[in-house]
């Protein structure tokens, strides 16, 4: 039997705090070497691409695939969303698929635990402040991630290029951390300057953020770049960061933050100082200097898909969440 998990029966399931248990332990394996990722493999459809996404942790007794569809043109002519994503669950021992669920709340979860390993490693202890740019899905996300890690947080500047996405993020953001103040930025240079922590999460192909915006110690979490076409960091912020963190080296160097500066001849695979799996497994230090800039760019990983995947499906079958389907 293969347990089926709708998109509603997931978010019965996962909170943000067992996704970054999740994806933190996805890290630490990678750092030790225990996984096995392949890279992604891509089939080019004529309005858009399919992703698989593989990922294997012994330790963690997690195996299975992300398969999502990305079809920006989805919304405008069939009413549908432009990513969709399903995740299945293999049995290490016999290979049975265990679970078929849906994977679009999952990566919306796993990358704002994703960016939450990255501030909790990386960004000061004491942070008060946060510039935020995005108030989609990931802006939602990074923030439930950013409070998980740094509760005492008490003011997140937002900034969105569409006005109207501020009320609706504030109402949400609000009814889940009433003690925190979210205040409308002008501009993302309003948004970034004078914070501890800066969070990008946009689908822009052009930069809009600045190294001079940066103060001293700022961490900055890039999570929307996911691709050669996107890109939300000039290379002046390259260049300011003390310390270049990556989630995988051969992915960061194909999105257009790191992909752009890398042809300009400013950065190359020798200027970053870790993958992530790295600092988590304790391989190499976090932030070691409160003055240090630090920087995190997430490019996403079926790791990350799969442990998030693994969890949600042990908790489905204890709460006896989900669909039995016969093989
Ligand atoms: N790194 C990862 O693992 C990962 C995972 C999921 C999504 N993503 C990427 O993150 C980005 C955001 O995803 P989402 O699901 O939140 O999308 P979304 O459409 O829900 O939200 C994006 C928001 O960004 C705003 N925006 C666009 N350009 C902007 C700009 N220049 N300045 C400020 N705001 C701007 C939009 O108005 C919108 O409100 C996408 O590029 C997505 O592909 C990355």
């Amino acid at each position: 039997m293969v347990l089926y998990l709708t998109q509603d029966e997931v978010k019965q399931v996962l909170d943000m705090k067992s996704a970054f248990e999740a994806v933190e332990g996805g890290f630490r394996e990678m750092g030790n070497k225990a996984i096995e990722m392949p890279p992604r493999v891509y089939l080019h459809f004529p309005k858009g691409v399919l992703i698989a996404m593989p990922a294997y942790m012994p330790k963690l007794n997690a195996a299975g695939t992300k398969l999502v569809t990305v079809h920006p043109g989805n919304k405008k002519e069939y009413n549908l969303p432009a990513v969709q994503a399903k995740i299945i669950i293999n049995s290490i021992e016999n290979g049975s698929p265990l679970a078929i669920m849906d994977g679009t709340y999952v990566t919306a979860v796993r990358t704002g635990a994703a960016g939450a390993v990255g501030i909790k490693y990386l960004a000061r202890e004491d942070a008060k402040e946060v510039g935020l740019c995005g108030l989609g899905v990931q802006g939602r996300s990074q923030i439930m991630g950013l409070m998980l890690v740094r509760p005492k947080i008490k003011k997140v500047k937002i900034f969105d290029i569409l006005p109207e996405a501020i009320p609706p993020f504030i109402k949400d953001m609000k009814a889940m951390y009433p003690s925190v103040d979210f205040v409308a930025a002008k501009s993302a240079e309003e948004a970034t300057k004078g914070s501890d922590i800066v969070i990008t999460c946009t689908p822009s192909s052009t930069p809009f953020i600045k190294g001079e915006w940066l103060k001293k110690g700022a961490h900055v979490s890039a999570i929307g770049a996911d691709v050669a076409a996107k890109r939300e960091l000039e290379t002046s912020v390259i260049k300011k960061a003390n310390k270049l963190v990556v989630d995988f080296v051969p992915q960061a160097f194909v999105v257009g933050d790191f992909a752009k500066p890398k042809e300009e001849g400013a950065i190359s695979e020798k200027d970053i100082y870790a993958e992530m799996g790295e600092i988590v497994s304790g391989q190499k230090k976090g932030r070691t200097s409160p003055d240090e800039i630090t920087l995190f760019k997430a490019t996403g990983l079926a790791i990350e898909d799969v442990g998030t995947g693994a969890k949600v499906y042990g908790l489905a079958v204890k709460k006896k969440i989900g669909t039995e389907l016969p093989n």
